[in-house]
């Protein structure tokens, strides 16, 4: 009887103390999980803008940049540096930029330890050098593609696409902007690093001074830090010299959605999303930008002033897991005592999206949910969508479950026709292609599919909320000419390639 009792007191005092340390750490994730570094961000480092990067053009035509993944460590204000990965450097990269009409190649080599691959955000280019999963690049290996830019002056982005490994990668700094130019002659601050400005926003966690991935218990949406890094500088400042800046505010963070503000509340113009300039400016006080996003604002500002670029909390949603409560001190602008003068934001800047009115020959039904699409899991091998060259489709994209998602479409900018039951805001009016989605609701979206088929290569579509896009919620389309069949699709993998043939999934729900 006594063993039997002394059991059972033990028995019990186990479960007593797992309870209890379950429902501590309970209590300890609810007390940690909101944020707010209002007020606390000393804003003692200038900003870091990014070189634009050297380039040679040969008698072709063709300009041609490098870019080397490489290791190193980063002084990210813990007091010892930070290991990081970079390009050319040791955190984020340099900025690329060209202009329409130009062929462009970029001889990438990998020096970091691990397969990774170099996605073009926002480009229009032929799937094969589009640098998604099926385009890998080995430690120590090269990849050189080459395209010709044939799309809107735009701010667009680069990052690694590896299968399932996305999130690590950019989190541990692989990252930089592309600036697209073309002959549309608007009058916005124009001059690199002087009054127009690369703004890439990243949230980040520490364990000591080593970044740290490993997302809470209840951070469904990947890994949420209490550092916010602008370009790769913790707390920075920036020496306003104009009586306007434009700031291209990249959202580069792995689950992060922030609503851009500045602390005196003070109206901005929002002149560009994703795929270009806006047909008009939209005059605000906030802004909302999901990752992967961008939006171009140009900022008054007047002459001895002090800003603060916030984030506050997204409206509608109030999950404290996904960082939907946070308040965070972003970046402070100063006003020098003179300021050159800026032109004045014109009324229109670029031609609206003209998709409205197409004969849309397919329409397509996408939904998100949990860590897969209706399509089922991320599958390389699997061809989720055959779109026509030459043909206008509507994609039906739901937030099917109760989590922050949104979808990015690789290959083409979109025109959104309706956002949550509704007209879309001004704000969505212009080439879109990455968009939020509110919980439970449906965006319309309507893209044209040119210039390049390949039916064997094929373009993603997923989530860009970096875990659950390496969780499986990503599938893939190809384009095709008008009844040319699926061929084989080429799958990498990290020992060489397997050549496996193509499953064209049927589009229904599993
Ligand atoms: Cu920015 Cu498919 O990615
Ligand atoms: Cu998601």
């Amino acid at each position: 009887m006594r063993t039997a009792l002394k059991l059972v007191l033990a028995i019990g005092t186990v479960v007593v103390l797992v309870i209890g340390g379950f429902t501590a750490y309970i209590a300890w994730s609810f007390a940690n999980a909101s944020i707010s570094t209002v007020g606390e961000v000393e804003f003692a480092r200038p900003l870091a803008i990014p070189p634009l990067a050297k380039s040679t053009v040969d008698a072709a035509g063709v300009r041609t940049f490098d870019l080397a993944m490489q290791a190193g460590a980063t002084d990210l204000g813990r007091g010892e540096p930070t290991p990081t990965w970079g390009f050319n450097g040791a955190f984020l990269g340099p900025t690329l930029r060209a202009t329409r009409g130009e062929q462009v190649k970029v001889n990438i080599t990998n020096g970091i330890d691990e397969t990774s691959t170099v996605h073009w955000h926002g480009m229009h280019l032929p799937a094969g050098m589009d640098g998604g999963p099926h385009q890998p690049i080995a430690p120590g290996a090269n990849w050189s593609p080459q395209w010709t830019i044939d799309q809107p002056a735009a701010s667009l982005w680069y990052h690694p696409h590896p299968h399932g490994e996305t999130a690590k990668h950019v989190y541990r700094g692989l990252a930089g902007m592309f600036i697209l130019d073309d002959a549309n002659e608007v009058a916005l601050p124009k001059t690199y690093g002087v009054d127009d400005f690369p703004i890439m926003v990243q949230d980040k966690a520490f364990d000591g001074s080593k970044l740290d991935d490993r997302a809470g218990l209840f951070q469904s949406t990947g890994i949420l830090g209490d550092t916010v890094l602008v370009n790769g500088t913790p707390g920075p400042f920036l020496d306003v010299t104009s009586e306007r800046v434009r700031l291209r505010v990249v959202n580069g963070s792995n689950a992060r959605v922030y609503r851009f503000h500045f602390d005196d509340n003070r109206p901005y113009a929002v002149v560009a999303s994703d795929g270009g300039l806006l047909p008009a400016p939209v005059e605000t006080n906030e802004l909302l930008l999901s990752p992967g996003e961008r939006a171009e604002i140009v900022v008054d500002v007047r002459p001895g002033e002090r800003t603060v670029l916030q984030s506050t909390p997204p409206t509608g949603d109030s999950n404290r897991f996904t960082g939907a409560s946070d308040r965070l001190d972003i970046l402070e602008l100063r006003g020098a005592q003179t300021l050159t003068a800026s032109p004045v934001v014109p009324a229109t800047l670029a031609p609206a999206p003209d998709l409205a009115d197409d004969t849309v020959g397919a329409t397509r039904n996408v939904s998100l949910g949990g860590s897969n699409t209706n399509f089922g899991k991320m599958d390389l091998e699997r061809v989720d969508i055959v779109s026509t060259l030459d043909t206008t489709e509507t994609w039906n994209v739901t937030n099917a479950d109760g989590q922050v998602h949104n979808f990015h479409i690789h290959d083409v900018q979109f025109q959104v026709i309706r956002y949550a039951g509704g007209p879309p805001p001004a704000v969505l009016a212009g080439w879109k292609d990455t968009i939020l989605i509110p919980q439970g609701e449906t965006v319309e979206l309507r893209m044209r599919f040119t210039d390049f088929a390949d039916a064997s290569s094929p373009y993603m579509f997923h989530c860009h909320l970096l875990r659950h896009e390496d969780q499986g919620l990503m599938g893939q389309f190809v384009v095709a000419r008008p009844g040319e069949k699926v061929g084989a699709i080429d799958v990498p993998d990290h020992d060489g390639d397997d050549h496996a043939a193509a499953e064209v999934s049927t589009g229904h729900a599993h």
